[in-house]
C-alpha cells in the first residue's frame, strides 16, 4: 500500500482545519441569519446546537477520518465499510464525496466574485456614494445593485454573465486545483499558514475602523447601536422552530461537519496524533471568527450608514446583498475606501479559498486512495469536473439556490446523521469513545459520550423532520426549470459516485 499523505506540523494542521470551518459562512451567512431569528435570541439555540451537535460531531468526524487514515480510506465509502462489515454501507457513503463536490461548484463561483471585487475595489471600479444624507437608502444602493448584477448577469432562464465574471471564475478554479495538485502539505498548510493569518489581520483592522468611525451618516448611529441591533434579544422567537432549525443548520455549515470535509483533513492524521483538543480548538477558532469578528463588520457597518431600520430591510435581503451591494457602498465612501474594499473582499477570499480546498479534497482522495490516480492527475480530473459542472449555477437562473438548498441542509444533515449512528451505534460505542479519547491531549468529560450516543442523533432526526415539515416537502413540489436542472444534476452526480464506488469495490475485490 502507497503511503498516504501527512500534515507538516501540528500548528499547520490547526490553521488548515480553521480554515476548512472559518468561510463566507462565518462573515456573511451568520450575520444574516442572527439579524433574521430574533438577534441575541438567536445565540441561545446558536450554542446549545454548538454543544450538542457541533462539538460531538466534530470530535466524530476526526474520530472516523483519523481511523480510516490510518488504515488507506480517507472518505466515508471505504470508512464506512470498515466501520460496517456490510456491502451497502460503501453506497450510504457516497454523500460524503458528492455532497462537498456539488457545494464547491457554486462555493467556488461565489469565491471567485470576492477575488474580483477585491481587484476591482483596489482598482477603484466599483461605483462611489458621494452622499449618506437626505438621499433614500434604495437609491444609494441602486448603483451597487446594478453593478452587481451586471457582472454576474440576470435572467429568467438563462443568465448571460458578464466575460470578467467568467475569467475570475477560471482563475479561482485554477488557484484551487493548483494548490490542491500540491497536496497536503505543501499545498493546502502552506496556503492556510498564510491565508489564515491575513484573514485575521484583515479582519480585525475591518472591525477596529468600523468601531472608530463614529457617526457619521446619523447623528443616532454607530457601531454600538450596530451590536445591539444583531444582539438585542427578541425572546418571542425562541417559539418559533424555524429559529432552532436554522441555528442548527448554521452550526453545521459554518463548522463544515456533515459535509465529509473534516473526515478526509482528519485522515492526513497519524494514528497517536491528538484528536480531543485539536477537534475543540479548530471548532472554538470558528467560534471566534464568527461570533466576534463575524458579527462585527457589514451589520454594525449597515446600522451606521443606513440606520437601524433600513439594516433591517438589508439584512433581509440577503447574505450577497451584505457583501457586494451594502459594505461597498459604505466602504466606498470612507477615506482610504478603496483599500478598505480590498481587504473586506480579500477577507471573504482568504475565508472562501480555505474552505473550497476543503470541499475539493473528499473527491480528490476519494481517486487517490480508491483508484491510486496520481494526485496531479486526480487534481486535474476534478478540476475539470468541477468546471463544467459549475456552468450550472453560472448559468442557468435559480440552479444555485437549489443547489444550496439540497447540498447545504438536507445532505449535510443526513449525513450526519449516518455517520453518527454508523460509528456510535453500528460499530461499537465502546471502541468509538476509545477513538475519541486516543492520543488525547485533554479528557473529554463522559458527559459526551451520552451526548454523542443518545443527545445528538435525537435532536439530528428532530431537525430532519422539523426541517422537511417546516420547508422541505414544499420546495419538492414546487419547481422552476432551473430547479429541475439542478436536482437531475444531483441525482445524476450521487448515480455516478455509486457507480464509482461499485467499481472500486470489485476491483479490490478481485
Ligand atoms: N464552513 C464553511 C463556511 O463557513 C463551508 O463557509
Amino acid at each position: 500500500m502507497t503511503q498516504r499523505q501527512r500534515w507538516g506540523t501540528r500548528i499547520g494542521l490547526i490553521l488548515a482545519m480553521a480554515g476548512n470551518a472559518v468561510g463566507l459562512g462565518n462573515f456573511l451567512r451568520f450575520p444574516v441569519q442572527a439579524a433574521k431569528h430574533g438577534g441575541g435570541a438567536f445565540m441561545i439555540p446558536y450554542f446549545i446546537s454548538f454543544l450538542l451537535l457541533g462539538i460531538p460531531l466534530m470530535w466524530v468526524e476526526w474520530s472516523i477520518g483519523r481511523y480510516g487514515g490510518v488504515r488507506g480510506h480517507g472518505t466515508s465509502p471505504g470508512i464506512f465499510s470498515l466501520l460496517w462489515k456490510n456491502k451497502f454501507a460503501k453506497y450510504l457513503g457516497i454523500i460524503g464525496v458528492a455532497g462537498p463536490l456539488a457545494i464547491v461548484i457554486y462555493y467556488a463561483y461565489i469565491e471567485s466574485w470576492t477575488l474580483a471585487y477585491a481587484i476591482f475595489s483596489l482598482f477603484g471600479k466599483i461605483p462611489k456614494v458621494t452622499n449618506f444624507q437626505g438621499v433614500g437608502f434604495e437609491e444609494i444602493l441602486k448603483p451597487f445593485e446594478g453593478f452587481l448584477t451586471g457582472f454576474t448577469g440576470t435572467g429568467k432562464f438563462f443568465i448571460k454573465p458578464s466575460l470578467f465574471a467568467y475569467l475570475f471564475f477560471v482563475i479561482t478554479i485554477l488557484i484551487n486545483i493548483w494548490v490542491i495538485a500540491r497536496g497536503v502539505a505543501k499545498g493546502i498548510e502552506a496556503i492556510a499558514k498564510v491565508a489564515m493569518p491575513m484573514l485575521f489581520i484583515f479582519a480585525v483592522i475591518l472591525v477596529v475602523r468600523i468601531f472608530t468611525l463614529g457617526s457619521p451618516v446619523h447623528p443616532d448611529s454607530n457601531a454600538l447601536k450596530g451590536l445591539s441591533f444583531l444582539w438585542e434579544p427578541d425572546f418571542s422567537k425562541l417559539l418559533d422552530l424555524n429559529v432552532w432549525l436554522s441555528a442548527a443548520g448554521q452550526i453545521f455549515f459554518t463548522l463544515s461537519i456533515g459535509m465529509g470535509a473534516i473526515m478526509v483533513y482528519a485522515s492526513y492524521l497519524r494514528e497517536e496524533d491528538d484528536i480531543a483538543l485539536s477537534g475543540l480548538a479548530t471548532a472554538s477558532t470558528n467560534e471566534f471568527a464568527e461570533v466576534v469578528l463575524g458579527a462585527s463588520i457589514a451589520i454594525p457597518a449597515a446600522v451606521i450608514f443606513f440606520g437601524y431600520q433600513n439594516a433591517e430591510k438589508i439584512a433581509q435581503a440577503g447574505a450577497f446583498n451584505l457583501a457586494f451591494v451594502s459594505m461597498p457602498a459604505v466602504l466606498s465612501y470612507i477615506p482610504l475606501g478603496n483599500i478598505f474594499g480590498f481587504l473586506w473582499f480579500g477577507l471573504l477570499f482568504f475565508a472562501g479559498i480555505t474552505s473550497s480546498l476543503a470541499l475539493t479534497q473528499p473527491a480528490m482522495a476519494f481517486l487517490e486512495d480508491e483508484f491510486k490516480i496520481p494526485r496531479k492527475k486526480a487534481a486535474i480530473l476534478i478540476g475539470i469536473f468541477i468546471f463544467l459542472s459549475a456552468h450550472i449555477p453560472i448559468f442557468i437562473s435559480g440552479a444555485l439556490d437549489e443547489l444550496d438548498f439540497w447540498m447545504g441542509t438536507f445532505f449535510i444533515t443526513l449525513f450526519a446523521g449516518t455517520e453518527l449512528i454508523i460509528f456510535f451505534w453500528v460499530f461499537n460505542p465502546k471502541k468509538a469513545w476509545k477513538e475519541i479519547n486516543k492520543g488525547a491531549d485533554i479528557k473529554v468529560p463522559k458527559f459526551f459520550y451520552y451526548v454523542i450516543r443518545y443527545v445528538t442523533p435525537l435532536i439530528i432526526l428532530a431537525i430532519f423532520l422539523g426541517w422537511f415539515i417546516q420547508s422541505g416537502w414544499k420546495n419538492i413540489i414546487s419547481g422552476s426549470p432551473g430547479k429541475w436542472i439542478a436536482r437531475a444534476y444531483i441525482i445524476m452526480l450521487l448515480s455516478l459516485l455509486a457507480g464509482l464506488v461499485y467499481i472500486a469495490f470489485r476491483r479490490k475485490k478481485e
